[in-house]
């Protein structure tokens, strides 16, 4: 396979810098659920206190699922996209439901709750639950883009299923979550946008098509428009 070799580097790589969050320090189900919805339109930074704040308030699912709405709207007031915590409350009561109270261990159970999709699902399954499942965002999704030199428009379905495919490949069952955040610490702070990727501080590039062919600059492709 063409990542074969580069979990060992990337998991060492992201134990000398991976940032200290607060869901990296305790990932249990309920923490990194919540994390990974906030962080989906709002930065690392601006999550932080938010996320204090709701822990401390609604501390597990059964408190979410009964919680005032009120509660949870002065919660989520400032983040923005509040149907993002709409459905929080929702898949809380779907947990509630159907699954004893908690989130399932499981991909595919995921995947059914309100407001869980494929790259939630995945970061819930591969980094509190240990299975070995990618967890493709926008960061990853161009980080990947670049180690296959993936040409063709990155927004094309078919370049997006073989990126999908790929990091299913590279997945190792040992460190799932730890390998996924790696990946999206990566593309946060060394295998960044258009013409910047830091290449030289990059655990990945010795098997990075990209760097080889020097088509890093424009990759990933977007369609012209
Ligand atoms: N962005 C989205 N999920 C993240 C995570 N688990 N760690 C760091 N950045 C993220």
């Amino acid at each position: 396979a063409l990542l074969q070799g580069a979990a060992a580097p990337l998991l060492d790589w992201y134990d000398q810098n991976r940032r200290p969050l607060p869901w990296r320090l305790d990932p249990t189900p309920y923490r990194v659920w919540i994390s990974e919805i906030m962080l989906q339109q709002t930065r690392v930074a601006a999550v932080l206190p938010y996320f204090h704040r709701f822990l401390e308030a609604l501390p597990d699912i059964p408190s979410l699922a009964a919680a005032d709405p009120e509660l949870l709207l002065k919660l989520w007031e400032g983040l923005g996209y509040y149907s993002r915590a709409r459905n929080l409350q929702a898949c809380a009561k779907a947990c509630m439901q159907t699954h004893g109270g908690r989130l399932p261990g499981d991909y595919r159970a995921l995947l059914e709750l309100p407001g869980i999709g494929p790259y939630t699902a995945g970061a819930i399954a591969s980094i509190a639950f240990g299975l070995p499942v990618p967890a493709v965002d926008g960061n990853v999704h161009r980080v990947f883009a670049r180690l296959l030199s993936a040409e063709g428009d990155i927004a094309a379905p078919a370049v997006k299923r073989a990126l999908f495919d790929l990091a299913a490949q590279a997945v190792p069952s040992d460190r799932p979550g730890d390998f996924n955040q790696a990946i999206m610490d990566l593309g946060a702070t060394v295998c960044l946008p258009n013409a910047l990727p830091l290449c030289a501080s990059c655990p990945l590039r010795e098997c990075c098509q990209a760097l080889a062919r020097e088509t890093r600059h424009y990759l990933p492709n977007k369609a012209a428009k």
